[in-house]
């Protein structure tokens, strides 16, 4: 008999870091794979699925406009019982930190479902920054079986909560999808993407939809991001808007009827990657960019208040920039004028991952169930 592993996930981050992970399952003889997606992300979602060709076995199809967290997450609760009915996994994957993630968890946990947590042990110990993501991801540490996390600092952390039992170091799946996607000849879909001259312009690509930036920090953010734009004529801005009505409205307000910005919609994954890898700075409040764009050799300023991804921080290709109007201009504005200081921060670093995330995570798993000699060598900093 087969190993039932179930991957449950609903958000565009999420399905980017599971997508590879799905295929490496699929592709184990030993392992039975079944994937659930809540749909908490209706369109983005699903333009990731595209790119990776997955069609899911359930769909919860949840998602509606200005969603508050209770309604996902209850959502999703009571949409898992029935797909727990119907099917009964031996392991529920989930993956991060949205709302999904904690229901499909706790959902999992309320039929005794074993659960494995992808990109466990990321803290920043500040239960309102990211707000709701830091609780998200305390609350899955406390109820996984299996966790499979991304760096030695992400064992660190859970061994501060006591969490020392099934724990695998394997790098983010992340920089295995970036393996797939990234090609020096790659042609954009998008036209706009295709005109501008990365030569001789300085395209510094934005992305900003936190939660806990919505109001008054992201009207700071985008103010300053206008005036970097305003003040520097070689600039072209490149704003992939986040679907989310509030970020709309904010971009819009702040950021519209400028020659030199330009506010798309979400861009697919293999566009979003060959732009990152194309672009001069990248100014972002994502959590997964910040991993991406260090193995692609860009400086990223973080326009948050603190990360949860420090190791990137150390490796000197990314700042924190915080929300404030006056500090994101002034590390914007020395990265496009002082030729020294932008060189420090644009080199490649490899602190995430090595691509190899997948094969550990399933290694792991198949060593849980005894299907397996040995665990998976764990994944350490490039240097070892
Ligand atoms: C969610 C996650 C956040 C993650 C982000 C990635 C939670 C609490 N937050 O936040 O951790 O960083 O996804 O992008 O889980 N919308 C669409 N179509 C889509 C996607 C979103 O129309 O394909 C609109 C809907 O109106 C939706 C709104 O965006 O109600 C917000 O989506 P939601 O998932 O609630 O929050 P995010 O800010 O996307
Ligand atoms: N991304 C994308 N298109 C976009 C913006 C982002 O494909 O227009 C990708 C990005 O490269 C990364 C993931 O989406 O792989 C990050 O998602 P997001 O920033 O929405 O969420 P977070 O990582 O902050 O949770």
């Amino acid at each position: 008999m087969s190993v039932r592993v179930m991957t449950l996930f609903g958000t565009r981050p999420e399905a980017v870091k599971m997508a590879p992970l799905v295929k490496e399952l699929q592709s184990r003889p030993a392992l039975e794979a079944i994937c659930c997606v809540t749909a908490q992300h209706r369109q983005m979602l699903d333009a990731v699925l595209n790119i990776f060709q997955i069609k899911p076995d359930f769909d919860l199809d949840i998602m509606e406009p200005r969603q508050t967290l209770s309604s996902i997450t209850t959502k999703c609760l009571l949409g898992m019982e029935r797909v727990f009915e119907e099917t009964k996994p031996d392991l529920v994957l989930v993956h991060g930190d949205t709302s999904t993630t904690f229901a499909g968890a706790l959902a999992a946990f309320y039929h005794q479902i074993k659960v494995g947590h992808v990109e466990a042990g990321l803290r920043t110990w500040d239960k309102y920054s990211p707000w709701p993501e830091e609780m998200n991801r305390r609350m899955v540490g406390d109820i996984a079986d299996l966790h499979f996390a991304p760096t030695v600092s992400n064992w660190a952390n859970l061994a501060r909560e006591d969490i020392r039992q099934g724990v695998f170091v394997t790098g983010n799946t992340v920089i295995d999808a970036l393996k797939t996607t990234v090609r020096p000849d790659f042609r954009f879909a998008t036209g706009l993407l295709n005109e501008l001259d990365y030569q001789k312009k300085k395209v510094i690509l934005v992305t900003c939809h936190r939660r806990e930036n919505y109001g008054a920090p992201m009207a700071q953010i985008m103010t300053a991001l206008r005036r970097l734009t305003e003040d520097f004529a070689d600039t072209e801005l490149v704003y992939p808007v986040h679907l989310s009505p509030v970020v709309r409205e904010a971009a819009e307000r702040y950021l519209s009827g400028h020659p030199r910005i330009h506010l798309i919609g979400p861009l697919d994954v293999e566009e979003m990657h060959n732009l990152m890898a194309r672009a001069y700075l990248i100014m972002t409040d994502s959590g997964g960019i910040q991993e991406e764009a260090p193995a692609l050799g860009r400086p990223v300023l973080v326009l948050r208040r603190e990360t949860e991804r420090p190791e990137a921080v150390e490796a000197g290709t990314v700042k924190l920039a915080g929300v404030e109007e006056g500090e994101i201009y002034r590390l914007g504005a020395q990265l496009l004028e002082d030729p020294a200081a932008y060189a420090a921060m644009a080199h490649a670093a490899n602190p995430y991952g090595d691509g190899q995330a997948c094969r550990r995570i399933a290694d792991a798993i198949e060593w849980h169930f005894g299907l397996r000699a040995a665990p998976p060598k764990p994944f350490g900093p490039p240097e070892e």
